[in-house]
């Protein structure tokens, strides 16, 4: 049986419910360009909302971390992975999290208790040292000598930079050849993390102040690449079963095995999947120069370049073939790469056709400038970017292999020069983290059912959310709809949403069966991205939506509302930016 089904199985047989993977760009949170832990979605549970499916959940998710683009190319990192991950929202503690944990390495996956440490959390000045986790973990046979304490910057959580927090104790496993140590040492790297077990007890606002949540509650975390590869006992997370296939099929296609390129393919082999799973996002993300796009262009670009130094043929469909493995390995866990994958293959064709044209001409820019001096100017990285399609990270790395430096802030200002206005791929967000909803963000989570609701009625029944993002500033939102909206369309629409605010209609919440939900006309953006279980957002007869909220409990609460922009977003899709004033 494959890891995954194992672990649902297991979890499953212990009261929990399975729920769907998050898309991997995360529907309501600009804080975040991509979910990077299996929690992420779940936060306003984890702070107290009750959850459609009860108090124990468990399920597989698709993350993409982008800290770890550079260490691309080594053993054990990837921008894509899966999270095997459970929780108790409010329902058991340290002592069965432990216990399920431990029992399911040790007797489903029959991993040997002889192989694996643990750290716990050594405790601060608020909070004790976890004496709890380390007397279970000891009942259950981990010797004294294989447990250690840590301190926050190892054993403790949380999201970004505020959010539901609390110590964790991580389980470890030796990953060598040689004879495990009798004494575990954190600092030796051939002990390599596997499941972090967090305990959320606490809530740390933006200034660092720390108060207890009304639920005490288990997060976990386990990386199913790295159990994958102690199960199949090699070194190397890309010699593992999961990579078989494209990996051979790079090799055939280079000529090259593995053993003499391993940097390039696992670059080629970790940035294709990461492309493939991002384009087949229900977000519909496609490469362009900012925000999740940008990332998307940027590995699809660098795979290229690293396809080239193995010698492919580029302008071969080596893509396709990739692109086409990973689809087949994973369709049968992730509905949407079978439904999207021509769009994926699309996306990834188009990319590199385009990137193909300019990348020789561009390489030779290197060559000629290599010769002169050994920088990049500014003025010379910004033409790289602007006329032959290269990213500055890009850039500095081709630069790097030639021994260059690069101008980075000459390129910066040349950027602002130029495209002062498209530059929203602020740096802030790549850094990963999610607040909880601000007021004013609740706000516009119902201004956004209101506007969804008026456009029917206005542009015709057809029109339906395809993408919406919240903001402290502004809502966003995509629908479809053949034409530019005409200056009476746009009044009728936000004089119907006024009209409904100054109603001052209840918002009700109901939970129930999600086809119930269907059946009695609530409408919802991916109906199999919803578990069975689901909560339905109704404001008077105007809307009836399947949404996680959070919303007010009055229309009378949002203020004024205005459409400040009306825009083609893609073919066919037009885009609204609204405020509340
Ligand atoms: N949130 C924790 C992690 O990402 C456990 O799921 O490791």
């Amino acid at each position: 049986m494959n890891l995954k089904d194992l672990f649902i199985s297991y979890f499953v047989s212990k009261g929990h419910k399975q729920i769907p993977s998050a898309p991997v760009v995360p529907e309501n949170d600009p804080s975040v360009l991509f979910n990077t832990a299996g929690m992420q979605p779940l936060i306003p549970y984890l702070m107290g909302e009750p959850h459609p499916y009860g108090k124990r959940l468990c399920d597989y998710q698709k993350c993409i971390r982008l800290t770890d683009l550079d260490s691309i190319g080594d053993k054990t990192h990837h921008t894509f992975f899966e999270m095997l991950g459970n929780w108790s929202l409010g329902d058991y503690f340290k002592k069965e999290s432990i216990t399920y944990s431990f029992e399911f390495l040790t007797k489903v996956l029959k991993i040997p208790v002889t192989s694996l440490a643990i750290t716990v959390y050594e405790g601060d000045d608020k909070i004790p040292r976890d004496e709890i986790s380390a007397q279970t973990w000891e009942q259950l046979g981990i010797p004294k000598e294989r447990i250690a304490y840590l301190g926050r910057e190892h054993n403790f959580w949380i999201p970004g930079d505020s959010g539901p927090c609390g110590g964790d104790t991580e389980i470890f496993y030796w990953r060598d050849q040689s004879e495990v140590p009798k004494v575990f040492d954190p600092e030796d790297e051939r002990w390599v993390e596997i499941w972090n077990n967090v305990f959320m007890e606490f809530y740390q606002d933006e200034k660092g102040n720390i108060s207890e949540l009304s639920q005490k509650n288990v997060d976990t975390g386990m990386g199913l690449e790295r159990v994958m590869a102690i199960l199949e006992n090699v070194e190397d997370n890309y010699l593992t079963s999961i990579w078989e296939k494209p990996r051979k099929l790079l090799e055939e296609l280079s000529g090259f095995s593995y053993e003499e390129e391993p940097i390039a393919m696992r670059i080629i082999l970790d940035h294709i999947r990461t492309s493939v799973f991002i384009a087949a996002d229900p977000a519909h993300i496609k490469p362009s120069n900012t925000d999740q796009g940008y990332i998307l262009r940027r590995l699809i670009r660098r795979a290229i370049r690293y396809a080239r130094k193995l010698g492919l043929d580029i302008s071969s469909n080596w893509e396709e073939q990739l692109a086409l493995c990973y689809i087949n390995e994973y369709q049968d866990y992730y509905k949407e790469l079978k439904e999207n994958k021509e769009i994926v293959l699309t996306v990834l064709k188009q990319e590199k056709e385009k990137f193909n044209r300019t990348l020789e001409k561009g390489l030779k820019i290197f060559e000629k400038v290599s010769q002169k001096t050994k920088e990049i100017d500014g003025e010379t990285a910004f033409h790289l970017y602007d006329t032959f399609g290269f990213p500055i990270e890009l850039t500095i790395e081709v630069a790097q292999e030639k021994k260059m430096k690069v101008d980075e802030e000459g390129f910066q200002k040349k950027f602002l020069e130029h495209q002062e206005k498209s530059r929203t791929a602020s740096a802030g967000k790549f850094k990963g983290g999610l607040s909880g909803n601000t007021e004013k963000e609740t706000k516009y989570h119902t201004a956004t059912h209101l506007l969804n609701a008026a456009l029917k009625k206005v542009i015709g029944s057809s029109v339906h959310q395809l993408g919406s993002n919240i903001t402290e500033e502004r809502l966003r939102f995509d629908f479809p709809c053949d034409h530019k909206m005409t200056e009476e369309e746009k009044k009728e629409v936000e004089d119907l949403v006024n009209k409904w605010i100054e109603e001052a209609i209840p918002v009700e919440k109901e939970t129930m069966k999600k086809d119930d939900a269907i059946k009695s006309g609530a409408e919802c953006m991916f109906i199999e991205k919803y578990p069975d279980i689901v909560t339905v957002y109704k404001i008077g007869d105007i809307s009836k939506e399947l949404c996680g909220g959070p919303h007010v409990t009055n229309t009378k609460e949002i203020g004024h509302f205005k459409i400040k922009k009306e825009e083609s977003s893609s073919a066919g899709v037009r885009r609204i930016k609204a405020i509340i004033e």
